[in-house]
């Protein structure tokens, strides 16, 4: 694997490595720090010149930084004579602001992929993005990866002997076909909450449920947590209907001030993964971290 090198900016250096070793690949390394004025100073040290470059960068925690980063390091390899240029992007910046919502509103995830495009970047590797809208956005390949197969295994490994004991909830209406999806491949029922969310105040409140929980161990499966409203909420209200286990597994986890509200919510357990850098991640009793490098070095080696 000669042609190929894994290099990462500031978002996940962890992810990156461990992506590089996954994959049996050089990683490379790439000196950030900043101009007196705050700029954002990159050099590759590695040589990239004809080698198949891959970028982890998962565009979160000071997105804005991580972003310039991101199209600095694609502008360097570019320069530096790369062959091609992949970015892993596990959480892509500005993902869920994929529609003008409001009139005066930018489209600001189109924004993100135009620049990054226009720095370089040949094919990307996205994983669960909040609405396959997003997908329309890009000129460049796309790989759109959900996370998916790494709960089914775990769940196939460690929880369920009955099936009638457990159910699947969809969270909101955007979350129907990805509950759906999960429950048909652990043969569950699916039950259907019906979620809105105030767009000034970012308030969540669920309405009503299609479906019983009464006695039943309840899985749901989101793509983000962000204040998680959605979580906690859900959680009270399933737990107020007769639930007694109440499992959420979700992609990302975008806000950590968050990660210490779920600690004390009702929700029994929290399975996500690393696709973003958790600090301190080990002191979180009731939430799991997988890695998915594996997975990520799997489907980029396809
Ligand atoms: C919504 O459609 C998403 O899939 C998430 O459920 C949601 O946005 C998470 O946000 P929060 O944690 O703020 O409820």
């Amino acid at each position: 694997m000669l042609d190929k090198i894994v290099l990462s900016g500031k978002a996940h250096e962890e992810l990156g490595e461990r992506l590089a070793q996954a994959m049996g690949v050089e990683y490379g390394e790439v000196e950030i720090t900043t101009f007196p004025n705050n700029e954002s100073r990159i050099r590759i040290l590695s040589n990239v010149e004809e080698k198949e470059v891959i970028i982890v960068q998962p565009t979160i925690n000071d997105p804005d930084v991580h972003i310039v980063q991101l199209a600095l390091i694609t502008n360097a390899a570019r320069h530096a004579k790369a062959k091609s240029i992949t970015a892993v992007i596990p959480w892509f910046g500005y993902s869920p602001q994929d529609k003008v919502f409001r009139y005066g509103e930018p489209l600001s995830a189109e924004v993100m992929i135009k620049m990054l495009e226009a720095v370089g970047i040949d094919q990307f590797y996205l994983v669960d993005i909040h609405s396959k809208d997003l997908l329309d956005l890009f000129s460049k390949q796309v790989h759109h990866l959900s996370a998916l197969p790494i709960f089914i295994d775990y769940f196939k490994q460690h929880q369920i002997t009955n099936p009638d004991e457990w159910r699947v909830v969809a969270v909101d209406k955007g979350g129907q076909e990805r509950a759906q999806n999960f429950a048909d491949k652990l043969g569950l029922d699916v039950v259907f909450f019906d979620k809105k969310r105030d767009l000034s105040t970012g308030i969540v409140t669920f309405k009503s449920l299609k479906g019983d929980v009464k006695g039943k161990k309840v899985i749901a499966f989101d793509d983000y947590v962000s204040t998680g409203g959605t979580l906690i909420q859900s959680a009270e209200q399933l737990k107020a209907m007769g639930a007694i286990e109440y499992i959420f597994c979700v992609t990302h986890i975008v806000v950590q001030s968050t990660l210490d509200k779920l600690e004390t919510s009702q929700v029994d357990k929290v399975i996500t993964t690393n696709s973003i850098d958790i600090p301190n991640f080990e002191k979180y009793e009731k939430i799991e971290f997988i890695d998915i490098s594996q997975f990520l070095a799997q489907e980029i080696s396809k």
